[in-house]
């Protein structure tokens, strides 16, 4: 090793500068030879008890400790902020890039050689990666893994996907409130992530098809001894990574974000993994736009978990979990990178599924051409998606009236309205949802259906906004109309009764208003007032990029590896 460590510039100095380094770090006890040129590893953990899906993260940061030592590293621990999806206001997409931020900047300033990402819940895995991959030392992911099965009356039920179900139920008069408030406690039985096919499983997923974690890491159950046992392995893979200088960017290459791609539609992937892998490719400069995620179109999907089927990642896991999934996808998957400094074929060579019923072979799938459709046309012509197998067939080629509501606060007081004009047929429109309208991008795409047509036994609509909705939900939702209307886009000039043409197959979603009617109300037109005008919520607002850019702050594009030369004292 002729290389000096980057951990060296802090405390191989035998200064002041280093003195004052080591001292202070001895005040935990750590002994004079931890700090002889052993690669130190940073483990960067988003544990937090108001991130109920990342409360594991402290066991599992002793499991990757142990595997530190064991490979001869130095093990030090460190909190980012942490992102609880369910628990925080308006958004927890608002502080997304501002976790990046913690994470970049604390990578950037600590005299660390390589990085373990303990996170899970939504937004914590991307925007780890995002700060990771913006300083470049060598990183791996350890997931927190899924919650086990929710259980209700001898049922397995689905975090989210339940939720929404039971909601419907209890407004169409099918559900008492008090078997609502029953469903709660079971739904949510151990630590972990939602246990559907959500967004922090897809990422999950997506981290391990993108070979930045080892093998099974997407799918164990949180609760489960193997989980410590991989965050244990985990602390000697990054020891060695250190020593081979094993970059993210040797690894996010164009080929792991289209193998992303192609596994997010084979697992039924969550609609918001597009802007995440947006806005981490713009960290890593790799040239991906939405039309790429075009690949993914005609993948089948093979994971039959909700809300795209009917399982949950407990049985997904021990059916074979992502190396299944890969091997399925072995035909289409780009030669790839990983943190094993293999190809990505070392991450399922030799797996095997114990039930193909979860886990479908490529020619028998759960559905054929399942991915995201991009839409494109004058009522979003920087792009918009669907997510087909979570939809109705039968919306997705259509024609219909749009309902329009201009805000959220216009929907909630609206649309249990017994006479709201709407039929089954009516295409739902939600303003005011996007990066800088809501602002934040929240998951509220998923409208309700109108309580007057639930009653009806009414389930899915045609609903359009500049939202994004949770990775548990469903629907024939189109999301992430770009430009958001906030930002002037065509979707702030739809007016109820105004017809709309929905094609997913050609990939066209049009507003039919002619275009002289167009430009007068374009005319006529202003944002609104932002919500927030000070602090970190301003400065996300002035400096957010649209949805198809992935909504990362335009000054946080790109990386910055030079090394922080100058000295606190
Ligand atoms: Fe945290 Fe679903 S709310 S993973």
């Amino acid at each position: 090793m002729t290389r000096k460590r980057r951990s060296q510039h802090w405390y191989g100095k035998l200064d002041k500068d280093g003195f004052i380094h080591r001292s202070w770090m001895k005040n935990q006890g750590f002994p004079d030879h931890v700090f002889d040129g052993r690669p130190i590893i940073g483990i960067c953990n988003t544990w937090s008890e108001l991130t109920p899906c990342n409360s594991g993260l402290r066991d599992l940061a002793e499991g990757v400790k142990r595997g530190v030592w064991e490979a001869g590293g130095f093990p030090v621990e460190f909190p980012v902020m942490s992102l609880g999806e369910t628990q925080m206001k308006p958004t927890a997409m608002l502080f997304r890039n501002l976790l990046a931020m913690d994470v970049e900047e604390s990578i950037r300033a600590y005299g660390i050689d390589g990085v373990v990402l303990l996170g899970g819940c939504d937004k914590t895995t991307p925007g780890q990666l995002m700060g990771a991959a913006s300083v470049d030392l060598p990183t791996i992911v350890v997931s927190s893994g899924p919650m086990l099965n929710g259980k209700y009356r001898g049922k397995d039920i689905g975090s989210g996907t339940d939720v929404w179900k039971f909601s419907e139920a209890v407004r169409a008069g099918e559900m008492t409130l008090q078997d609502f408030m029953n469903a709660e406690s079971g739904m949510s039985r151990s630590k972990g992530v939602c246990m559907t096919m959500g967004t922090a499983s897809t990422m999950a997923s997506l981290v391990e098809a993108m070979g930045m974690s080892l093998p099974t890491n997407a799918a164990l159950p949180a609760v489960d001894a193997r989980r410590m046992a991989l965050a244990h392995m985990t602390g000697k893979r990054i020891v060695e990574m250190v020593d081979e200088d094993l970059k993210p960017s040797d690894i996010l290459t164009k080929a792991a974000f289209e193998n992303a791609i192609l596994a997010n539609a084979a697992v039924g992937g969550s609609t918001n993994a597009v802007v995440h892998l947006l806005a981490l490719a713009g960290r890593v400069g790799v040239d991906l736009t939405l039309q790429d995620f075009e690949i993914g179109s005609d993948i089948p999907l093979l994971v039959n978990c909700m809300p795209s089927g009917k399982y949950l990642m407990e049985d997904f896991c021990y059916a074979g979990g992502m190396p299944v999934v890969l091997s399925e996808l072995k035909s289409h998957l780009r030669p790839a990178r990983t943190v094993l400094n293999k190809d990505i074929s070392a991450h399922y060579e030799g797996a095997e599924c114990f039930n193909r019923d979860v886990i479908h072979a490529f020619d028998d799938p759960v559905k054929p051409a399942a991915g995201l459709r991009v839409l494109r046309g004058n009522l979003a012509p920087n792009g918009a998606i669907v997510k087909p197998s979570a939809a109705t067939d039968s919306l997705l080629e259509t024609e219909g009236e749009a309902f329009v509501f201009d805000s959220i606060e216009d929907l909630k007081a609206n649309i249990d309205r017994d006479d709201l004009p709407v039929t089954p047929e009516t295409i739902l429109v939600l303003k005011g949802c996007g990066p800088k309208g809501y602002p934040g991008m929240p998951e509220v795409g998923n409208m309700p259906i109108p309580a007057k047509l639930v009653k009806q036994g009414v389930r899915d609509m045609i609903r359009i906004s500049d939202a994004r909705m949770s990775g548990t939900a469903f629907g024939t939702v189109i999301l992430h109309v770009s430009p958001e209307a906030q930002a002037g886009g065509p979707l702030a000039l739809v007016k109820t009764g105004d017809s709309i043409r929905v094609s997913a197959s050609k990939g066209e979603l049009e507003l039919l208003v002619d275009e002289q009617e167009l430009a007068a109300r374009r005319a006529a037109w202003r944002p609104d007032d932002p919500h927030y005008t000070r602090g970190y919520a301003k400065l996300y607002i002035d400096h957010v990029l649209q949805a198809d850019r992935g909504a990362d702050l335009d000054f946080l594009v790109g990386k910055d590896t030079r090394l922080v030369t100058r000295e606190s004292h």
